[in-house]
């Protein structure tokens, strides 16, 4: 999907929806994340239609963007969410998703959050380890509750993604490998309150090809058919998230060409479908709003200092990811082509503390810029590094905003601290 189809120019300022960026800059200040509503639901009814041959279970993958607002966005309008943590459960709770459309995974749950998602009745755990499957089916048994598991397979396949965010080779710590998942299942009886009914992969992030998916899911039929041989009879095929997005110039398979990859498989299958989108849902609906404080020259370089950091959009400094850097309003007269390239960084003190590097921009102190496709994995991994108060954000629908999380003040730095008395 083409990423600024929500996110236009009209008379050279930059708008979300119907919404004048520059204005609600104004308002709220910068740094600030925008959201646009309509590209959320679209983006969730795409896969949804997509997919309609398998009328999936498409759980929201929280991590992407945990703002209620959005996750209530997602529930409202009937998807399930995929939570990894406690912190999770709790924003799940809080937006009235119902239980029966949650899946859990993470390879380390812990007793405490375990039992918090038994007692909330989730649909299953995505279980990552022999002794996690030890530890659900002691804790569910304290709680005289069955609940529902899948085991998490890790298929060994290369989705040719950054390999920070690569799940599903041998490497990588998560889930467990076909055979001793095979094992498993033949020994399901000895686990008396799981009832381990499904297969979950979730091969990495960032995908731009169905080809990884195809391999991954291959591998899965052998073992389903292996599984049914014996008798064993599954419900869930969970094949997670990863569907990757448009961020540059990536040359990248629409959500129907990669549905019509992978569904006569899936439907070779025929287990309950669920799927766990989170960047193509959230990534190119927002974007992140960021002032210029200086453009500095040196003899080397021109450098363009925002008022936003790698505290509060990670991906460049982490992945060095590349973001498309826009101004929220174009000069009347754009010197762009005669402008220097510069680098596009924060005030934080670190050297790989930068938003774009090598971008031609005719800006001055004062002016706003975008940095787009922020709207997965940018508040979401925002911290307080520097001790810099994290952004406000934004949720836009037509002609309508609304503040969903407020700027941080000094007083919410400090608020868990004691000073010790040594
Ligand atoms: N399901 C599971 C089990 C996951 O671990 C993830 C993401 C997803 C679903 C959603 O994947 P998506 O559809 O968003 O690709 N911070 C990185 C991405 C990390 C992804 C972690 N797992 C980034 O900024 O690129």
């Amino acid at each position: 999907m083409h990423r600024v189809e929500y996110f236009k120019y009209k008379e050279g300022t930059l708008y979300c929806e119907d919404v004048n960026i520059s204005s609600i800059a104004e308002e709220y200040g910068t740094p600030l994340y925008v959201y646009s509503y309509s590209a959320l639901t679209k983006r969730f009814f795409q896969i949804k239609s997509a997919f309609r041959e398998v009328s999936p279970l498409i759980c929201y993958s929280v991590k992407a963007n945990s703002s209620l607002s959005i996750l209530k966005a997602m529930v409202e309008n009937g998807a399930g969410l995929d939570i990894v943590s406690g912190g999770e459960l709790y924003r799940a709770k809080l937006v009235n998703c119902f239980p029966g459309k949650i899946v859990y995974a993470s390879v380390g749950k812990t007793a405490e959050e375990i039992k918090e998602a038994i007692q909330y009745g989730i649909l299953m755990f995505n279980v990552e380890s022999e002794p996690e499957l030890e530890k659900i089916n002691f804790a569910a048994g304290a709680l005289k509750r069955k609940v529902g598991a899948a085991l998490r397979i890790n298929p060994d396949v290369k989705p040719n993604t950054h390999k920070y965010i690569t799940t599903g080779e041998k490497e990588n710590k998560f889930g467990i490998d076909i055979d001793s998942a095979h094992r498993i299942f033949l020994n399901r009886k000895k686990y008396n309150y799981l009832n381990i009914a499904g297969i979950h992969i979730h091969i990495g992030s960032q995908i731009t090809s169905a080809a990884p998916f195809v391999k991954a899911i291959k591998k899965i039929k052998v073992l389903n058919e292996r599984l049914r041989a014996k008798k064993i009879f599954l419900k869930y095929f969970n094949i997670g998230g990863g569907l990757g997005i448009i961020y540059n110039k990536e040359n990248l398979q629409t959500v129907e060409e990669f549905a019509q990859r992978v569904l006569p498989l899936l439907k070779e299958i025929g287990l309950r479908v669920i799927l766990e989108p989170g960047r193509f849902i959230a990534g190119n609906s927002g974007i992140m709003v960021t002032k210029v404080l200086y453009v500095k020259d040196t003899p080397h370089k021109r450098f363009i200092i925002v008022d936003s950091a790698m505290n509060d959009l990670l991906r460049p400094s982490l992945y060095g990811a590349y973001h498309k850097i826009i101004p929220v309003r174009i000069r009347a007269k754009d010197y762009r082509a005669k402008t220097k390239p510069a680098d596009v960084v924060g005030p934080v003190c670190e050297s790989g503390d930068f938003l774009g590097k090598g971008r031609k921009l005719n800006v001055k102190g004062g002016d706003c810029l975008a940095v787009l496709s922020a709207g997965a994995y940018g508040f979401s991994m925002s911290s307080n590094y520097n001790s810099r108060k994290r952004a406000a954000e934004v949720l836009v629908r037509g002609n309508k905003y609304y503040l969903i999380r407020k700027r941080e003040n000094y007083h919410d730095l400090v608020r868990k601290e004691i000073i010790a008395s040594v």
